[in-house]
């Protein structure tokens, strides 16, 4: 089975490193297409090292823009790229704009390639078209053929859509694949240590969303809210590039006076300082789905999550809407207060370390496009 995998932001490259490696497992041939939506070392240089990712067969070297031009921007590249590798899937992964871009392209050409595509974490949804990540998420599920799951709830959704069960299957969430893969070694890190830091009495926090960063009146209550729970313990906050130039240009810099400010750190060392953390503080969609497994208190800094079953069954809470200083703190006082839950003793079903091997599974079982195999 030839097999083409779309890599393109900082939180696909967890999730196309271990279907990567399933895929050589089994002798399938694998092409790794990096669009380079994230290009500063610390955004993909340094998570390619970490997760021994191979250098991508393809570097597309898009860079940051407008969505528009970023997403027509991968497509106009990728093209080229798929009419030479001609895979018999194209499989991508999240809800990143590559995501979107590389599934449109391989939809219209499926026919004259002779490819179709695999969308892994298929049918999340927030409900809220507000988000870039809510139209990336629900047309490339329109556009897939084969929509691979993380989750329950995530099939229900489909349903809710008109997708047929004849093209849903539900895999588990293959980041925690990496996650239980690397935790060993991120325990071996001992990032708190380093940062002299007592584990289990300090907190982490990282905000990247639009709606938090881009409105100075938002993301001033979010360093606010920062800054209080530093008054109670330390907390260490990786700074992703558009927060860091966000605080800046609003003029917010003295708010982070108490608080851990880092660049943004690579994923081993993340794990490592989130597996120590009393409580994480977060707008990322992974971060809700690590401290679950991970058993760690997670304050979600969103209206609404697409990954519910994160509260549901896990360790996450949504932080009060709209988010204000004081409730940030109050609810993070209430999380950090909670019992440490061990690891994995509240994974949903799927989270295990196997989803590459469904995922590979599930694109085997399917007849080429055009073939009259029957499916096993
Ligand atoms: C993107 C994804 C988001 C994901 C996030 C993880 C979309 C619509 N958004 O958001 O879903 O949660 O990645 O990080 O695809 N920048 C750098 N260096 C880099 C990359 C970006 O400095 O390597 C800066 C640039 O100023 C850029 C800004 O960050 O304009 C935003 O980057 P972009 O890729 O557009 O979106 P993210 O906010 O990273």
């Amino acid at each position: 089975m030839r097999v083409l995998l779309v890599a393109g932001a900082r939180p696909n490259f967890m999730k196309v490193a271990p279907i990567l490696a399933a895929l050589r497992r089994a002798g399938d041939d694998a092409i790794l297409v990096h669009t380079g939506q994230h290009y500063d070392a610390t955004m993909s240089g340094a998570f390619f090292r970490d997760l021994d990712l191979p250098d991508p067969d393809h570097h597309l070297g898009v860079g940051s823009a407008s969505h528009a031009v970023q997403t027509a921007r991968v497509m106009e590249a990728f093209e080229p790229v798929l009419l030479e590798e001609r895979p018999e899937w194209v499989v991508v992964v999240g809800d990143v704009n590559s995501t979107l871009a590389c599934a449109l392209v391989a939809a219209k050409l499926g026919e004259e390639v002779g490819c179709r595509v695999a969308h892994v974490e298929a049918g999340l949804r927030s409900g809220d078209w507000r988000m870039p990540e809510e139209a990336n998420r629900v047309l490339t599920d329109r556009l897939a053929d084969l929509l691979l799951t993380p989750s329950r709830d995530a099939e229900a959704n489909l349903r809710g859509e008109g997708i047929g069960p004849e093209d849903v299957v539900f895999a588990g969430n293959v980041m925690i694949d990496t996650l239980l893969a690397r935790l060993a070694e991120a325990r071996r890190r001992d990032q708190p240590g380093r940062l002299g830091l007592e584990r289990g009495a300090y907190a982490v926090a990282t905000v990247h969303r639009p709606s938090n960063v881009d409105d100075r009146v938002a993301l001033e209550a979010v360093l606010r809210g920062l800054a209080l729970v530093a008054g109670t313990m330390p907390l260490v906050f990786p700074m992703h590039p558009r927060t860091r130039a966000r605080a800046r240009d609003f003029g917010l810099d003295a708010l982070l006076a108490d608080v851990v400010a880092l660049d943004p750190i690579g994923y081993t060392d993340m794990v490592s300082l989130v597996e120590g953390a009393a409580v994480v503080l977060t707008d990322s969609g992974g971060l809700q789905e690590e401290t679950t497994v991970l058993g760690i208190p997670c304050v979600t800094l969103r209206e609404q999550t697409e990954r519910p079953i994160t509260v549901t069954a896990g360790t996450n809470r949504l932080a009060p809407w709209p988010l204000t200083p004081d409730g940030i703190a109050a609810t993070t006082q209430a999380a950090a207060a909670e019992a440490r839950v061990p690891v994995g003793a509240r994974s949903p079903e799927g989270w295990d370390g196997r989803a590459a091997e469904r995922i590979v599974a599930a694109l085997a079982a399917r007849p080429a496009r055009g073939a009259s195999a029957v499916a096993v």
